[in-house]
């Protein structure tokens, strides 16, 4: 007999369930756009490498075009469309509009979803790579702009925003930059 090869999930998506049945070979990605009408989250490179289709599950980061929709039940969703509190902005879509973390928009989403987790994933005290006191005594590093770059490094902005990008996580997360070079910047300037 042969296996199946759909089944009907529920995904907890901001905070609302949605019942479909999907192919077991359906991305969260796919799912979000195309069966779900959730089109917030971008397609990028399809291969978890430009962090346009960074979704928080569960409040922490994570790309969709790599995670399948089957694996997600049962997990906390959280797309582009459910950060804001009905009209109101959350801070983070604030500081990318008030100093223009964005000239096309396509990697936004991502950008400011992946920014929603490196503010969680700071004050949790999670080092990154280029923290230099990793000491969990240490407590949270200041988050930097090499800081802010490196955590953010995960999401590519082909208009080069990276700057403004890196100034609007700092706002968001109530800290001062210098919005100095990012790391994401130096690299592609240096491919
Ligand atoms: S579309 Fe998922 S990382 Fe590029
Ligand atoms: S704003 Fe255009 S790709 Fe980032």
């Amino acid at each position: 007999m042969a296996l199946p090869t759909t089944s009907a999930i529920t995904l907890n998506i901001n905070g609302e369930k949605h019942s479909l049945p999907v192919d077991h070979r359906t991305t969260l990605l796919d799912a979000l756009r195309e069966r779900l009408d959730l089109t917030g989250t971008k397609k990028g490179c399809d291969q978890g490498q430009c962090g346009a289709c960074t979704v928080l599950m569960d409040g922490r980061r994570a790309v969709s075009c790599l995670q399948l929709a089957v694996a997600a039940e049962g997990r906390e969703i959280t797309t582009i469309e459910g950060v804001a509190d009905g009209d109101t902005l959350h801070p983070v879509q604030q500081a990318f509009i008030d100093l223009d973390g964005y000239q096309c928009g396509y990697c936004t989403p991502g950008q400011i979803c992946s920014a929603l987790g490196v503010i969680e994933e700071h004050a949790a005290g999670w080092p990154s790579a280029v923290t230099a006191d990793v000491r969990p005594e240490a407590g949270p590093p200041p988050l930097t702009a090499e800081e802010i770059s490196e955590r953010m490094s995960g999401n590519l902005c082909r208009c080069g925003a990276y700057a403004s990008i890196v100034r609007a996580v700092a706002r968001a997360a109530g800290v001062e930059t210098d919005g100095a070079h990012t790391a994401t910047e130096d690299k592609e300037t240096a491919a």
